[in-house]
């Protein structure tokens, strides 16, 4: 790691100001546009879910040098009321808030790694990362 900022979400615009600084850190490590609008999107998607569903919480990005590589990590970080099942949760379509349900399988897909660990009434920690090639 060299870098990283942390972002508190707690109010709908903190969901844009999150993406917007995702999109220009992704631009200044070199990811194509088409990266950059992925990694935004990942961004976006996983702070309106703080939002959502447990009020406040934190994204952080960071810079990942690993080996001969160079990447972007983001870690979405909240206190809420966790995910009970996440295997459902990663279903396409399934919401429990009349959603379109995409926001997490979306997600998964639009980054290289994709990991959730959430407890009930704890919490949930989402980590993606996305590797500049
Ligand atoms: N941070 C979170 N805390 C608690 N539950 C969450 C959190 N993020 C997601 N979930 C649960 O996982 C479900 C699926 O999330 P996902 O983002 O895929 O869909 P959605 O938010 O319902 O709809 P969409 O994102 O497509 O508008 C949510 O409906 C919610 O029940
Ligand atoms: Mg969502």
């Amino acid at each position: 790691m060299v870098n990283s900022i942390t972002i508190e979400i707690s109010e709908e615009g903190d969901i844009v100001v999150a993406r917007q600084k995702g999109r220009s850190i992704a631009k200044n490590l070199g990811f194509s546009v088409v990266d950059q609008c992925r990694i935004a999107t990942g961004i976006s998607e996983l702070a309106r879910n703080i939002f959502l569903y447990a009020s406040t919480g934190l994204i952080m990005i960071l810079t990942l040098i690993e080996n001969n590589r160079m990447g972007l990590e983001i870690i979405a970080k909240d206190m809420g009321p966790g995910i009970p099942d996440i295997k459902l949760a990663m279903l396409d379509g399934y919401s429990t808030s009349n959603g379109l349900g995409m926001g997490l399988p979306g997600t998964k897909r639009l980054m290289d790694e994709f990991e959730i660990i959430s407890e009930t009434g704890a919490g949930t920690e989402i980590i993606v990362r996305k590797w500049l090639n």
